[in-house]
């Protein structure tokens, strides 16, 4: 559907109409690291709880669904990596990209997954509440200590086997962190990507399928995302294959592993622990389970990180309509050759290039510089232009069947 209600002069609000420079108002649902919102500098940006008529959302956690989003909303930035809090696709029909920020509390993850084997292969979560069951008032507690340690005797990381699988942002580091480690790491992933491919240490081993990761890893670790293909990856068939006294561990997503397949290995073999960062009634208590409240990703470094990337990301979306790592659209880049772009999100569907090339030579319009990029349903199209974009142009594009938004960006003025 074209956008028929929101000319540029209104997207930009205020002061642009009048000559002035651009504002954005950039609404905020929930607290975001001041470093991040630092990136969207005060004479140019209006960031807050309340503000009338934003261009852009920026969200953590908050859940978007209900939430009647302002139609002057052009852009949505989760300063996280999961988007499911976001009507994506609702989004998607009105021609408004969702950003991310992949990869961002990456380290925070394989750090935790790191400690994760330490906890698991030292004991010493048990060795941690013994030591807090500890009379302090015995006068003989150093004797206690000594004789209870037997217990928690444990061992190394060097030299046993990681299995990975997913070897994505996560994965990739914790691969090269285990080798690091002296661990031997075996990996598999059906759709690695070709930087990912280019990250991982050489000495990692590829594996053909999950089902092997498993049946060879001393330590399993998981980090794919949770979609139906991955959906109890971890199941009863191939959770009977690991090795004798395997560690599981699991701050991917809870629906990865079949909760009840885990519990029976744990009390029947062959799995010695499970490590995971998503807590559960049957889980909790359970003497060979380590669960985490969900700390993956809650490091101050990681909030900081995902909010400068998806702030970042935000700003050269509404000043130059550049966009990476957004869920629904394309990725598309140009350099600025030109005071006068236009930016066009459609349907993609043959022909509208065509119609959007025409309407802009129909108004003499010449074309400096474009490109055209899809994904999916979504087609997104820069094309820079030698003169200035009368808006009579701009609505005549916005009529064009299949044409979801339509905005004007004129170079923004240097502060
Ligand atoms: N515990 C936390 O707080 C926390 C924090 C961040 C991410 N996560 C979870 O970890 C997951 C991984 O994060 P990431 O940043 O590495 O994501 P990523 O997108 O960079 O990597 C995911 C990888 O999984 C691979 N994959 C998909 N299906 C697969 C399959 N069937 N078998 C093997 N590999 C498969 C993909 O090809 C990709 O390389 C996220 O999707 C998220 O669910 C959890």
């Amino acid at each position: 559907m074209a956008d028929e209600t929101l000319g540029p002069s209104r997207l930009e609000s205020g002061p642009a109409a009048a000559g002035g420079p651009l504002r954005y108002e950039v609404l905020v649902l929930n607290q975001i690291s001041p470093n991040g919102l630092k990136r969207l500098p005060a004479d140019r940006y209006t960031v807050g709880k309340d503000v009338p008529h934003p261009v852009a959302v920026l969200v953590r956690s908050a859940d978007m669904h209900a939430m009647d989003i302002p139609a002057s909303v052009r852009a949505i930035g989760r300063a996280g990596a999961g988007t499911n809090n976001i009507p994506v696709d609702a989004m998607s029909a009105r021609g408004v990209p969702v950003f991310n920020a992949p990869g961002a509390n990456a380290n925070a993850v394989k750090e935790l997954v790191l400690a994760g084997m330490l906890l698991a292969a030292r004991n010493l979560a048990p060795a941690l509440r013994f030591v807090a069951a500890l009379d302090p008032t015995l006068p003989d507690m150093d004797k206690a200590v000594e004789e209870g340690k037997k217990a928690f005797a444990g061992y190394e990381l060097a030299g046993q086997t990681l299995g990975i699988v997913g070897l994505g942002k996560v994965g990739c580091l914790v691969a090269d962190a285990a080798i690091k480690l002296g661990m031997d790491v075996l990996g598999f992933d059906p759709h690695i990507t070709v930087d990912a491919a280019w990250s991982l240490p050489a000495q990692v081993r590829r594996a053909a399928s999950a089902a092997e990761v498993l049946k060879h890893a001393d330590f399993v670790t998981l980090h794919v995302p949770l979609v139906a293909a991955t959906r109890d990856l971890v199941n009863a068939d191939n959770v009977a294959q690991m090795k004798p006294g395997a560690v599981l561990l699991n701050f991917s997503r809870e629906g990865v592993v079949n909760e009840a397949a885990v519990l029976a290995a744990l009390s029947a073999g062959p799995l010695a622990c499970y490590v995971c960062d998503f807590p559960s009634a049957a889980l909790n208590r359970h003497g060979k389970v380590i669960a985490l409240p969900h700390l993956g990703a809650s490091t101050r470094e990681a909030e900081e990180n995902c909010a400068v990337m998806v702030a970042d990301q935000l700003r050269n979306y509404l000043e130059h309509g550049v966009v990476v790592n957004a869920v629904n659209f394309p990725h598309v880049e140009m350099a600025r050759e030109s005071a006068y772009r236009v930016a066009i999100a459609n349907a993609n569907v043959p022909n509208k290039l065509g119609q959007i090339s025409t309407a802009m030579a129909n108004a003499g319009l010449n074309i400096h510089n474009m490109v055209n990029k899809s994904r999916g349903e979504m087609a997104y199209t820069l094309v820079d232009v030698d003169s200035a974009v009368e808006p009579a142009v701009l609505d005549n594009i916005r009529a064009i069947a299949g044409v979801l938004s339509v905005r004007y960006l004129p170079q923004p003025e240097t502060p």
